[in-house]
């Protein structure tokens, strides 16, 4: 038994969409949330300066005891998890691996793949699947604008309706059985991205499958939480704005939210 808190962090609100996921799986376990505001977005940097902010958030949530880390985004998964695995003992969980686990014992085989530009260029979901699922075909395509607007808190309007639709519109539908949301801003739109490719097509939030992982390595490697244990959540932002907590309190419904600046 562990009660140390899980680490986790992203650019910002995308990772609670993960939050959100492990606290449902690990209603025991406390959690450290950083939000790396100042340097939002992550998407449009290069892969130095993901590597770089990445090893900043990975220390301060060693310094705040944490006993795993997730890394809530998928540009910093792409960019930066092997690096950081080669730099730090802590176990460190991306969004990738778990959620390619998924596909291949599902079968799945025609993918497709929306993320930030950084995501994209790194080919990081394209080369992962291909080692590990046998003639799978991927479909990529970059939506720059949809981790802005989730920060904005534009998930649900007019706006970001065209947007997904222009995003999307030349993703070969017919033949897709799951669409990775491969930024985790991107579920907060997932009820107009069903309403756009139909109900037939699997669209996988990647928190789903990392908080499935991690209750299985936490499991494994006896580091969970005690049962009794009354989860706390701490969040912590790089830049504070107030932006971030209407989303968070959206998004996370019920829990009661704290947010410090990160010092
Ligand atoms: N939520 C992040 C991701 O999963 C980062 C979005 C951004 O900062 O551009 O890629």
């Amino acid at each position: 038994m562990d009660s140390r808190p899980i680490g986790v962090f992203d650019s910002g609100v995308g990772g609670l969409t993960v939050l959100k996921e492990l606290k449902k799986k690990l209603p025991h376990e406390d959690y450290i949330y950083i939000g790396d505001t100042a340097s939002f977005p992550y998407g449009s940097k290069s892969k130095d300066t993901i590597i770089e902010l990445s090893k900043k958030k990975i220390e301060n949530l060693i310094d705040m005891n944490a006993k795993i880390i997730v890394i809530a985004c998928g540009t910093a998964t792409s960019q930066a998890l092997e690096e950081m695995q080669k730099i730090f003992n802590i176990p460190i969980i991306g969004i990738i691996d778990p959620t390619v686990k998924y596909l291949k014992q599902n079968n799945i085989r025609n993918i497709g793949v929306i993320a930030t530009v950084g995501t994209i260029r790194s080919n990081g979901w394209q080369n992962y699947i291909n080692k590990n699922i046998d003639n799978a075909h991927v479909m990529n395509k970059a939506c720059p604008l949809l981790a802005p607007m989730a920060e904005e808190g534009w998930t649900e309007n007019e706006i970001a309706r065209l947007t997904i639709h222009e995003y999307l519109k030349e993703m070969d539908s017919k033949n897709l059985e799951a669409l990775i949301l491969g930024c985790t801003h991107y579920p907060l739109f997932k009820k107009l991205i069903e309403n756009e490719l139909g109900k037939n097509i699997d669209i996988i939030n990647t928190g789903e499958m990392v908080a499935k992982e991690l209750e299985k390595y936490l499991l494994e490697n006896n580091l969970e939480n005690d049962k009794t244990n009354k989860s706390e959540v701490n969040i912590y932002l790089t830049d504070i704005e107030c932006n971030f907590l209407n989303v968070a309190k959206k998004l996370l419904e019920n829990e009661e939210i704290s947010i410090k600046k990160l010092q």
